[in-house]
């Protein structure tokens, strides 16, 4: 018998890093999703991999550790007694900032779920991948594995008392053309998210000031999401990006992808997840704006995905 499962790769709109500190933030998943089989093999507990997804070289091998530990975190949160193979695969190009460890973990969960007959909704599965994301990459908000899990437009505000996450469906009128570049550099989350950390303890004040100036902006992206004011959504990522560059959690890279893409007319552009390489967004309604801000970032020498979100 073999189990499958499959997990959303996830951009984030607006908010990578301040969900950490319970702002709300609006991730939103994509098409290209990661799937797991897993099937039992002779042998005691454990498992063997067979990684097919497509990747930024280097991605897989810097980032060997942390998927060891989420999977086996999974694997143990899901009380699995056998030993098993597992394969990744899908059209999810594994890189920083596209989700893909999450991605990952809720294929692996759901795979395990099917191959067991576990009957576990999606609740529990995001809470399976979350306990492996734990496991990689220190204290995540749970806002990849969320996206990961659910798909759609979200509005997610992580419960820092432990309670439940606040998880709100967000109903855009139409889907909308995005672009993600990438900088083609892997930046690993724990490291980031604890440099952040550093700043924030050093000069409280000026983070409770940026916290704020952030609140602000996503008060009105959700507003514009609800309008359908795309003009006034791509200024608030833009608003988001420059936020983003105060706490250094962008890059020169990440910069210059945004730089091309507003040249080239995108509402809006961003560097999203983690930051320090990984990806960018840009908003960029139509088909023909679209490519137009793909090929302008592509002339940069960086590789573009076009995708819908919504
Ligand atoms: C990574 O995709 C998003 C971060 O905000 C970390 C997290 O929320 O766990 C940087």
């Amino acid at each position: 018998m073999t189990g499958t499962g499959k997990g959303y790769g996830k951009t984030i709109l607006l908010g990578e890093h301040f969900v950490v500190y319970g702002l709300e933030g609006i991730p939103c998943a994509f098409k290209q999703i990661t799937t797991a089989e897993v099937k039992k093999v002779p042998g005691e507990k454990g498992y063997t991999l067979i990684d097919n997804r497509p990747a930024t070289p280097g991605y897989k091998e810097e980032k060997t550790g942390e998927y060891t530990a989420l999977i086996s975190r999974v694997l143990e949160y899901m009380q699995v007694k056998d030993k098993l193979q597992i394969t990744l695969s899908g059209d999810l190009y594994a890189a920083s900032g596209v989700g893909a460890s999450a991605s990952c973990a809720v294929a692996v969960a759901r795979a395990i779920n099917d191959e067991y007959k576990l009957g576990w909704d999606d609740a529990k599965i995001n809470k399976a991948a979350y306990e492996g994301e734990t496991a990689g990459s220190g204290t995540p908000s749970g806002i990849d594995n969320t996206a990961a899990t659910y798909g759609g437009f979200l509005l997610f505000k992580k419960n820092l008392t432990g309670g439940e996450n606040k998880i709100e469906v967000l109903n855009m009128k139409q889907p909308v053309e995005i672009v993600l570049g990438n900088s083609g550099k892997t930046a690993l989350t724990k490291e980031v998210v604890g440099d952040v950390k550093k700043i924030k303890e050093a000069d409280p004040k000026k983070m409770e000031k940026i916290f704020a100036e952030y609140e602000k902006v996503e008060y009105e992206a959700v507003k514009a999401i609800k309008d359908y004011d795309l003009k006034k959504l791509g200024k608030l990522m833009d608003d988001n990006h420059k936020l983003l560059q105060e706490i250094t959690v962008s890059c020169k890279e990440l910069d210059e992808m945004v730089a091309a893409a507003k040249s080239a007319g995108a509402f809006g552009a961003k560097l999203t997840g983690t930051g320090r390489g990984g990806m960018m967004i840009a908003l960029t309604p139509g088909k023909d704006l679209q490519e137009k801000v793909a090929q302008a970032i592509k002339a940069k020498g960086y590789a573009v995905t076009k995708t819908l979100v919504g």
